[in-house]
């Protein structure tokens, strides 16, 4: 949020994010592309948008941004302008890395908190997968999965069936990535894994009727693509 000192549920959302940064830059600060799918801010702010530049500014020749439901794709494009690759309105990037295509899909619908792709962006991701035959990751925003939360699962991915046939089509997604629901999960969707990642912020309990707060320390996701195709992917919690 816009002032540095804000709080969500209890939890200063800047200082946990500055602090799992630094845990990423002391863990892993070799690593080849930092990704963050969102959301990037709650208040939707310009000045958000300017800080979280700021404290990502070490990382921009590897960084990666997609939105999420609180997220503006305009203003997003303003502070990240040589970031985003815009795709009509929508906020994505695909990359090739060490022979890995990587693709970063946009399930921002403005004003509403449940996602949607859409059929022309899931018609580019298709074209994107045919043309590059090698391993793929595909992050998004919301999880095309149910994760028995009551509350989040009515504000899911609303096209996640179409997403799901598509990603089946295509055998070389290896796995496809997500945020939004605050918690960890791995779902085998063969032949792809599905990957929830936990927030740098507040926790969600998992399998709850409505929002409770897990007090389990933030994280982050990390993803071990390897050249012959195999993927190797944990949670790291920083305390
Ligand atoms: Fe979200």
């Amino acid at each position: 949020m816009a002032d540095p000192r804000a709080e969500l549920k209890g939890i200063c959302t800047r200082a946990l994010f500055e602090r799992v940064l630094a845990a990423v830059r002391t863990r892993h600060g070799a690593l080849d592309r930092l990704i963050v799918t969102g959301d990037l801010t709650h208040d939707e702010q310009l000045a958000t948008y300017e800080s979280l530049r700021e404290l990502l500014l070490p990382w921009l020749p590897r960084l990666r941004l997609i939105p999420g439901n609180h997220d503006h794709r305009e203003r997003m494009r303003q502070a990240f302008p040589e970031r985003i690759q815009p795709l009509g309105q929508r906020n994505v990037f695909v990359e090739d890395v060490g022979g890995w295509r990587l693709l970063g899909l946009d399930s921002h619908v403005p004003g509403e908190l449940h996602g949607r792709l859409g059929d022309e962006q899931r018609a580019w991701l298709d074209e994107q997968l045919t043309a590059h035959p090698g391993p793929a990751v595909v992050f998004l925003h919301h999880p095309p999965i149910l994760v028995g939360s009551q509350w989040l699962d009515r504000i899911t991915l609303q096209d996640a069936p179409e997403l799901l046939a598509l990603v089946r089509r295509h055998a070389n997604v290896r796995a496809v990535v997500c945020g939004h629901v605050h918690q960890e999960r791995t779902v085998a969707e063969p032949p792809a894994m599905i990957f929830t990642s936990p927030s740098t912020g507040v926790q969600f309990r998992t399998e709850t009727i409505s929002l409770e707060v897990d007090p389990v320390p933030p994280g982050f996701r990390v993803l071990e693509l390897h050249p012959d195709g195999r993927i190797v992917s944990w949670v790291e919690r920083v305390p």
